[in-house]
């Protein structure tokens, strides 16, 4: 086993690049302890009393620099690299110096971790002692990507949820947030221009149950959306938080319940919004209508979201269509294309052109290399390495998020009992194992790799209770993976797991239990890939997860 180069008896995750702790001292939080911040760190301030006031009781008042137990603030000289933070605790105080504003938010997450757990709450239970250890900590970030996504297209997920989702990121030091906005089965953002976009294609008239086949359906509607006031308003609370939202709008497949609104954008006419969960032929036209209408929609897209990265999708576009296609067939000659993947190829392109032109980064799943891939692209690998592995030789950046340890759908245990299991085996430790840089690239090359991202698809998660079960703790495992140089030993991880189980418990997280699902989890009758006798399984990849 790896020998563990600082050990962390606080249980902190992710663990702190450098820690020491002599047992001695510390402070305790009273009604006199004073807080400060510095111009850059006033966010983190207001964060921390409203978080920590509230869970502690305390008022947590501002006082001067000079009489201030607990002192935030931003120095980029003090050499603590990107995201980076000191935190030093003892019996006179605790200063948290970041090297930039998110440095010091980080900062102040870890002074939190080290409260008691009771420090999750919303409210003071009364009777604690808010007790802080002596620690000198030096920490800062491997990689700046830290991110999940979110698909909220297959199952709607309100507002609220995705702030609470957001809160949880912050917890764990992630930093990027990717809303998967779109797809077959749903339009989930306000789109001014197309209003039918959402008054149309945000619905769907019920639901595949599961994953068999024949499908069965729920025979209930499902649907639901976010206005531009709700992303503005989600987007305003994740920056606060230091966390980044990426929206995708995933073209030219996963396309169905735009072309139902609008079927001049597809090949075949009207088509309803999707009820059945997989990869499909109707995908979008590539006439100059189709683009003109995309380039709008990202127009609007990007005033919302200020994010550097817009994601574009690109995942499992059957070409069937476009082989059958007159106007894509005159495309590919007009445009000197050799065949269909590269006509896909080419329409990235155009978006690339047109993110690049208006400052952005565009950012597609690993297809987008099929054809050719536009240069500005950045790429998102999902099946498998060899995605991130080729994108990066070619000199784009790559963000990895391979399904072997990065899909949050997938199964945890091999139980009879996990709800609707599909995928491969992802357990707490798998996701803990592997190292987001594949080991066949350079150093030059691994620059490259900007992060690591795990995928939250969402066909079979249609409540936050269910999003919990299968997001927590494998969230927190992926956390540490991204955060934490050096090596990493699931039997040294494990202990400061269970503690931090009791964080999540006091912020009221429906995670898994490390001993299996409780009988409420489970979904008696619902089947997933290939497991009802009799049954076959459907013949997509990932999507029919
Ligand atoms: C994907 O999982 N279809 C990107």
């Amino acid at each position: 086993m790896p020998e563990n180069p600082h050990p962390d008896p606080l249980s902190l995750l992710p663990r702190p690049r450098e820690l020491t702790t002599d047992g001695s001292g510390g402070l305790t939080l009273t009604s006199a302890t004073r807080v400060s911040a510095d111009h850059a760190a006033q966010g983190t301030l207001s964060w921390l009393q409203r978080e920590l006031g509230a869970a502690t009781g305390l008022p947590l008042a501002t006082g001067d620099e000079e009489d201030a137990q607990i002192r935030l603030s931003v120095d980029p000289g003090a050499g603590l690299g990107r995201e980076g933070y000191r935190l030093i605790i003892d019996s006179e105080g605790a200063i948290v110096v970041g090297n930039e504003p998110a440095g010091v938010f980080y900062g102040v997450q870890t002074l939190r971790q080290l409260l008691p757990t009771d420090a999750y709450r919303t409210t003071a239970l009364g009777g604690a002692e808010w007790r802080l250890p002596a620690v000198s900590i030096t920490d800062a970030p491997r990689f700046q990507w830290r991110g999940a996504m979110l698909d909220i297209a297959r199952h709607f997920q309100p507002k609220r949820e995705i702030l609470r989702f957001i809160d949880l990121l912050a917890l764990h030091k992630l930093n990027v947030l990717h809303l998967h906005l779109t797809d077959d089965q749903g339009w989930r953002v306000e789109i001014r221009r197309y209003p039918k976009l959402t008054e149309v294609a945000s619905w769907r008239t019920e639901s595949q149950l599961g994953a068999t086949k024949p499908a069965t359906f729920d025979n209930r509607p499902h649907g639901g959306f976010l206005t531009q006031d709700d992303i503005r308003e989600i987007v305003a609370y994740a920056d606060a938080r230091h966390v980044a939202v990426v929206p995708e709008i995933d073209v030219p497949g996963h396309s169905q319940a735009a072309i139902h609104a609008y079927p001049e954008l597809g090949e075949v006419g009207e088509i309803p919004v999707g009820t059945q969960w997989g990869v499909f032929e109707e995908i979008l036209a590539v006439t100059d209508n189709v683009l003109e209408f995309y380039k709008n929609v990202f127009d609007e897209l990007i005033e919302l979201f200020p994010s550097t990265y817009v994601h574009v999708g690109g995942d499992e576009v059957p070409k069937t269509q476009w082989k059958n296609s007159a106007s894509a067939q005159q495309r590919i000659r007009d445009e000197g294309l050799a065949d269909e993947d590269e006509l896909q190829s080419w329409f990235i392109r155009q978006l690339d052109d047109h993110l690049t032109q208006r400052g952005r980064r565009l950012l597609g799943w690993d297809e987008i290399l099929e054809g050719g891939l536009a240069p500005g692209a950045t790429v998102m690998s999902w099946r498998g390495e060899e995605g991130g592995i080729a994108a990066a030789r070619a000199g784009h950046d790559v963000i990895m998020a391979p399904t072997a340890t990065s899909y949050l759908d997938y199964k945890q245990s091999e139980r009879p009992d996990e709800p609707v299991p599909v995928g491969t085996l992802l357990r707490v430790e798998d996701v803990y194992a592997g190292d987001p840089v594949p080991a066949d690239l350079t150093e030059e090359e691994a620059r490259h790799v900007l992060g690591g991202q795990v995928n939250l698809w969402s066909e079979h998660i249609d409540n936050a209770r269910r999003l919990d079960y299968m997001v927590f703790p494998r969230l927190t495992a992926f956390a540490e993976k991204v955060w934490t140089e050096g090596d990493r030993d699931f039997a040294e991880f494990e202990p400061r797991l269970r503690h931090h189980l009791r964080r999540l418990d006091a912020a009221g997280v429906e995670y898994r239990p490390l001993d299996g699902p409780r009988p409420w989890h489970t979904r008696p009758g619902l089947y997933g890939w290939g497991y009802q006798p009799g049954q076959e399984a459907p013949e997509q990849g990932h999507a029919g997860a």
